[in-house]
């Protein structure tokens, strides 16, 4: 007989695109932002490197004037580094020891712009598969309402966040209640990809975005599980751990 779940389990749902936001509500949630490819990957890439806060703004041209006040800028449009930035979105612009107790100023296509529409939740985390084992551990001790917020691509469904969403909701389903199912179909998503998921997500729209970029080393990178014990967090207007 398994364990029944106490009544007061909170919940755990899944944003699948930001085009979906207005039909929740995100008060007194902990809303999880998961851009696999690679925003939030990256993030995490970079406080692994030392960086001492990301801040996330909407334009590049917020990012450069930061350079004034001794940020350094990133920028990635279209999967792309822009033009005048030493950093970009790709994982491995981030795994530099000359990161060490800097500020970045980002902006990316998606993921950014997620942090930005999450405003009204009680906590903003940053999740990726390179830290998910620490965001479950984060959300079961909070024992909070979860929202898995999919960044994915121009508000259109991608694969791979949705297949970190359904790995966290698996990963919590004896201690969360789901009843959403955009989580379901997230849980059934991984549960079919599990066993080969960096072979799984090479067929998605963004990975085949990067082989025609030349950049598929960043789904590899990307796709590794958990290989750091930390849970980026919005405090302010900025990303810490
Ligand atoms: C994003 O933030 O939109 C994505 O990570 C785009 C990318 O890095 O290719």
């Amino acid at each position: 007989m398994t364990a029944s779940k106490s009544t007061s389990a909170p919940n755990f749902e899944t944003i699948l695109s930001p085009a979906l936001l207005p039909l929740y509500s995100l008060h007194g949630k902990t809303v999880v932002i998961i851009d696999i490819l690679r925003a939030t990957s990256s993030i995490c890439v970079g406080f692994h490197s030392g960086v001492s806060l990301f801040h996330p703004v909407a334009h590049p041209d917020q990012a450069l004037a930061l350079e004034k006040e001794g940020f350094i800028g990133a920028a990635e449009r279209n999967g792309k580094k822009l033009d005048g930035f030493s950093l970009g979105n790709s994982p491995f612009d981030y795994l530099s020891s000359h990161l060490k107790n800097k500020k970045v100023a980002i902006t990316t296509t998606n993921g950014t712009r997620c942090l930005h529409l999450s405003y009204e939740a009680d906590e903003i985390i940053i999740g990726s598969f390179l830290n998910l084992k620490a965001v479950a551990a984060y959300c079961k001790h909070k024992n909070q309402d979860v929202i898995a917020f999919c960044a994915g691509w121009k508000d259109k469904f991608n694969l791979e966040d949705t297949l970190f969403a359904g790995a966290l909701a698996n990963s919590l389903s004896a201690d969360f209640t789901i009843e959403c199912d955009s989580t379901l179909a997230a849980i059934d998503l991984y549960s079919n990809a599990k066993n080969n998921l960096s072979s799984y997500i090479k067929k998605a729209s963004h990975a085949q975005r990067f082989e025609r970029f030349g950049i598929e080393h960043d789904i590899d990178f990307c796709m590794q599980n958990s290989i750091y014990d930390f849970v980026p967090r919005m405090v302010g207007d900025n990303l810490v751990i």
